[in-house]
């Protein structure tokens, strides 16, 4: 198996005495595209929050490359690497499609002088970028049009641009085809695989089995805080414990 790019391992977390995450451990091969899936409160968005280091974990380590970076601050994460999209749009809406993008840039990695950092790059070299950036991933950069004016689809889409243009090595997008029609879903899964495809490993949060089986080879199923399952996407349909947990939610279609 890969070396993975990240590595969790005993990772708890409590909020005002009630334990929302439980001795978690995930390791995630470099260009993999995995799941992490589990009924609502399971805990996916908390342990997102711990790897981007927006919360710190009670106990537990993060490892990227190797590397512990449980203490590192979440704005030096993201110039390590990591870069995620968020459960609920947070695009800037008053801003323009390419402005937003822009926006990411600014956390980008500058490792071992790869690229030039953004603060020193002129600005039309960084709005030139962005709009690469964009038609890259088959984005028509929109110029001048005002984010809160595009289509649900089209944001969603936007906001995980905007994270690639960190140019990120681990990219978490938290349930990325929600609130997506059939079709929009179908584009962003061929999105996401034009994405991995260019090298970044993908984690993603989604309870949209047809999704995430059509995208992802590796799930990670979380219930009440634990891991219940962490294997090939192809088994977690049988699994009895995984089963058991959606059915308890009486969410018993998702995991089917
Ligand atoms: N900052 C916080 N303070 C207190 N409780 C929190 C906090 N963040 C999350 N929780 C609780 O932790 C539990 C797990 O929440 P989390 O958002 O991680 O679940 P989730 O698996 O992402 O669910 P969903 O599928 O609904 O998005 C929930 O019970 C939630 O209420
Ligand atoms: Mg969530």
């Amino acid at each position: 198996m890969a070396e993975p790019v990240l590595a969790l391992g005993g990772i708890c977390k409590s909020f005002g005495g009630v334990e929302v995450l439980r001795d978690v451990a995930l390791s995630v091969p470099r260009g993999a595209r995995h799941a992490l899936i589990g009924p609502n409160g399971a805990g996916k968005t908390t342990l997102f929050n711990v790897i981007s280091g927006v919360i710190a974990p009670d106990a537990g380590r993060v490892m990227l490359d190797g590397r512990d970076i449980t203490a590192v601050p979440a704005r030096r994460r993201i110039r390590l690497g990591i870069a995620r999209s968020f459960q609920n749009i947070r695009l800037m809406p008053h801003l323009s499609v390419v402005e937003n993008v822009m926006l990411g840039q600014h956390a980008r990695a500058s490792l071992a002088g790869l690229f030039a950092p953004v603060g020193l790059m002129p600005r039309s070299r960084a709005r030139e970028e962005a709009m690469a950036v964009l038609e890259a991933f088959g984005l028509d950069p929109h110029p001048g049009q005002v984010v809160s004016n595009l289509p649900y689809g089209v944001r969603k889409k936007i906001e995980i641009v905007r994270a690639l243009a960190a140019r990120p090595r681990v990219l978490m997008l938290d349930e990325p085809a929600a609130g997506l029609n059939t079709a929009e879903t179908a584009a962003l899964r061929d999105f996401l695989m034009g994405v991995s495809e260019a090298g970044v490993t993908l984690i993603v949060v989604e309870h949209d089995m047809p999704f995430v089986h059509s995208l992802c080879g590796h799930v990670t199923v979380m219930n009440f805080g634990r891991v219940i399952y962490d294997g090939p996407a192809a088994g977690v349909r049988e699994d009895p414990a995984v089963l058991e947990a959606y059915l308890g939610h009486g969410r018993g279609g998702d995991a089917a």
